[in-house]
């Protein structure tokens, strides 16, 4: 069975609803580890190597967390920095990601309506999030479509619980999926 590793990032899990309830979700299934950063390390220090061999052990990678300042919480993005290192995850010999999966799933405050040009955020979240598939691209991942949940204070509990149903189909494993076949999803599901 292929594995899929969800890198949860949410500095206040305690107080989520929206990542809590995804997490939720994901850990009922098989196949699927969620990694909390923050819960992993409340230092911030992250152990690179420990990083590395989860990256080694699955075939998809799942970047979980609540869209803060048009990206992602710093934890994720000191991840980034330590963990996707030269000669592991790019340049001479890093390619220990390839082939692999990437996957972005956020909750995001604003509603889509926000995300547009002329909108309050002007772009929409799959533009802000270029920098992970740009991520992607150097290190030889097939960069999925981001799972979008807008308007995230505003979701109900059924809506919710639709979106968890939806989170964990869109986890389960299309081996064989090419990127750019899926359209975001960014509606109520
Ligand atoms: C520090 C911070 C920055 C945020 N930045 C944004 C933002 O740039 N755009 C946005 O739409 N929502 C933003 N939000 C709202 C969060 O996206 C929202 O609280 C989150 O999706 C709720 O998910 P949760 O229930 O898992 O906590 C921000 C929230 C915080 C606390």
């Amino acid at each position: 069975m292929e594995r899929t590793l969800v890198v949860l990032a949410h500095p206040h899990l305690a107080a989520s609803r929206v990542n809590a309830a995804l997490a939720d979700g994901a850990r009922e299934m098989d196949g699927i580890l969620v990694h909390d950063l923050y819960a992993a390390y409340p230092d911030l220090q992250i152990d690179v190597a420990r990083e590395q061999r989860l990256l080694r052990d699955h075939d998809h990678v799942v970047l979980q967390f609540p869209f803060y300042w048009y990206s992602a919480p710093a934890l994720l993005k000191k991840w980034l920095d330590e963990v996707f290192e030269h000669g592991f995850a790019y340049g001479t010999g890093g390619d220990a990601l390839r082939g692999k999966t990437l996957r972005v799933a956020a909750s995001v405050g604003g509603g889509e309506e926000l995300y547009r040009p002329g909108g309050l955020n002007r772009f929409p979240v799959v533009d802000l999030l270029r920098p992970f598939d740009a991520t992607a691209n150097l290190t030889g991942m097939p960069y999925l479509p981001p799972f979008l949940i807008h308007g995230s204070h505003a979701v109900d509990d059924d809506e919710l619980a639709a979106y968890v149903r939806r989170y964990q189909a869109e986890l389960v494993t299309r081996s064989g999926t090419a990127p750019g076949d899926q359209q975001p999803v960014s509606s109520a599901a």
